[in-house]
C-alpha cells in the first residue's frame, strides 16, 4: 500500500538572536518569568537584509540538496507575515531556488495552522498522483509591539518538508480532527507590522480548540490516546504546549505528565515563536533527540489563531535514524550571531516604505538576502 506524509525535513532561521534574560533584565522583569513562566531563553531576530522569503528559500536549499528537485511540481509556502498582497512569497522563493517553470508556487494563510493546510493539501496532491511531489514551506517572522506582554514571544523561522509517497520520515495518517472558530485573539490588519493581541484569550482559545479538534478526532475514528507515542504541540512559547498537553491529558485520561512530549520543545525555546513553522520545529526537535522512535505514532496540534487548529497523527518510518541529520538544526541555532537589546531595539523599528527605493545592508551569512525595494518591488538577490 502506498504511504503518503513527509520525506525529510529542514529549518532555517534569522541572523540574529536576542537573550532573553537580558532582555527581561531591561525591562526591569523577573528573567524566571520569561525562562521558566513563558520557557522561552532566547529569540531569533531577522537582519534587515532577511525575510521570511530568505529563511523559507534556505530551509528549502539544505532540504532540496538533499532530496533533488526532479519529482516536485508544487511549491506550497505558508505564512501569516506575507511580504505582498498579491504575489506569493513561493514565487520569490521559486526563483531564489532555480526551480523549473513547471512547479507551481501558491501562499497560504490562515496565522499558524496555514503550514498545516499546506501540508493537508500537499498530501491530497500526491494521493492524486503519487509520482508527484510538493515542497512546502513555513516561514513566519513574529512580530509584537515593544514593552508589550507579547513582546518576548516573537522569534523567526522556516521550515521546509518535502512530502512524498513512501515517505523516508513521517507517514502522516488519513484521520484527523479540526476545529475551525471565529474568534478574534491575534491578528494583524493590513497597515500594521505587528500583530494585535488579547494574550489571555488567545490562550484559552488554543486550549478549546485542542480539545475541539481532539473530540472530532476521536468521533471520526482517531486512535485511543494511549495508541499515540509522542505529542507535539504549536509552541507559541513552550509552556503553552506544556499547557495544552496537560489539558489533552485531563481531558482524554492520558497519564498527566509531559514524559510523551520528549524533547520537543527544545528549538522553540530557543528560537522563539516562528509561526507556521512552530509545529514543525518541534517535530524536528523531536525527532533530532530520539533515533528510537521508528514505529511510534506522533500526534500533532497545529493551531492558528482567529481560529483553526487541527490534531492529526504520523508515524515514524523504519530507517529514518539512517538518513535524519540529527546534528543541522543544533548547528543552524548555534550560528545565530548576538545581538544587545539596544541593537534588537533599533531594528525592531527599522521599516521600509513600499512606495520608496532603498538598499538594505549587507548583514545575513546566509545563502539568499532581501536587498531592497526598487519601483516597489522587492529585491531578492542569492549570495551563492
Ligand atoms: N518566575 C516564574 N514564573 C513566572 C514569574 C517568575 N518570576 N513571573 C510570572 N511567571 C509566570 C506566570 O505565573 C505565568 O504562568 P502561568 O501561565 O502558568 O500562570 C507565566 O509566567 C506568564 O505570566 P503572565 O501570564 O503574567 O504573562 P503575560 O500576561 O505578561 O503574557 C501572554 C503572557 C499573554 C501569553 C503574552 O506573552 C502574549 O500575549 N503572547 C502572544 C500571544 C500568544 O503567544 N498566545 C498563545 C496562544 S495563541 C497562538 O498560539 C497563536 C500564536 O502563535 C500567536
Amino acid at each position: 500500500m502506498t504511504t503518503i506524509g513527509i520525506h525529510d525535513l529542514a529549518l532555517a532561521t534569522a541572523h540574529h538572536v536576542v537573550d532573553l534574560s537580558e532582555l527581561a533584565t531591561d525591562r526591569g522583569v523577573d528573567p524566571g518569568k520569561y525562562l521558566t513562566g513563558l520557557g522561552q531563553t532566547s529569540m531569533s531576530f531577522p537582519a534587515p537584509d532577511e525575510d521570511i522569503v530568505t529563511m523559507g528559500a534556505t530551509a528549502a536549499r539544505t532540504l532540496l540538496h538533499r532530496t533533488g528537485t526532479d519529482q516536485v511540481r508544487w511549491l506550497l509556502f505558508a505564512t501569516e507575515s506575507g511580504v505582498d498582497q498579491s504575489k506569493s512569497a513561493a514565487v520569490y522563493a521559486h526563483r531564489l531556488l532555480d526551480l523549473p517553470s513547471h512547479v507551481r508556487a501558491v501562499e497560504f494563510k490562515q496565522a499558524c495552522y496555514a503550514g498545516t493546510a499546506a501540508l493537508q493539501a500537499a498530501l491530497g496532491i500526491v494521493a492524486r498522483n503519487p509520482h508527484d511531489q510538493v515542497l512546502v514551506i513555513t516561514s513566519d517572522v513574529a512580530r509584537y509591539a515593544l514593552n508589550s506582554s507579547g513582546e518576548p514571544t516573537q522569534g523567526a523561522g522556516a521550515v521546509a518538508m518535502l512530502v512524498s509517497a513512501n515517505p523516508g520520515l513521517l507517514e502522516i495518517e488519513p484521520i484527523s480532527g479540526v476545529a475551525t472558530r471565529d474568534v478574534d485573539d491575534f491578528w494583524r490588519p493590513n497597515d500594521a507590522s505587528t500583530a494585535v493581541v488579547d494574550g489571555r484569550l488567545s490562550v484559552a482559545a488554543y486550549i478549546d480548540s485542542l480539545m475541539l479538534a481532539w473530540d472530532d478526532y476521536a468521533a471520526r475514528g482517531g486512535k485511543p490516546v494511549d495508541q499515540i507515542d509522542r505529542f507535539v504541540y504549536h509552541q507559541p512559547f513552550t509552556r503553552m504546549a506544556v499547557k495544552a498537553h496537560l489539558a489533552l491529558a485531563r481531558h482524554t485520561g492520558m497519564p498527566g505528565d509531559t514524559a510523551a512530549m520528549g524533547a520537543g520543545l527544545e528549538y522553540n525555546r530557543l528560537l522563539g515563536n516562528s509561526y507556521t513553522a512552530s509545529l514543525y520545529a518541534g517535530l524536528a526537535a523531536l525527532l533530532d533527540s530520539d533515533i528510537t522512535l521508528a514505529g511510534q505514532r506522533i500526534g500533532l496540534f497545529s493551531y492558528g489563531s482567529g481560529s483553526v487548529g487541527e490534531f492529526f497523527t504520523g508515524v515514524v518510518q523504519p530507517g529514518y535514524d539512517r538518513t535524519w541529520h540529527h546534528q543541522a538544526t543544533a548547528d543552524v541555532l548555534a550560528a545565530r550571531s548576538p545581538l544587545s537589546v539596544s541593537a534588537y531595539e533599533k531594528l525592531h523599528a527599522v521599516a521600509l516604505p513600499s512606495d520608496t527605493d532603498a538598499d538594505t545592508p549587507h548583514v545575513t551569512a546566509g545563502p539568499y538576502r532581501f536587498a531592497g525595494i526598487e519601483n516597489q518591488a522587492r529585491r531578492y538577490e542569492s549570495t551563492v
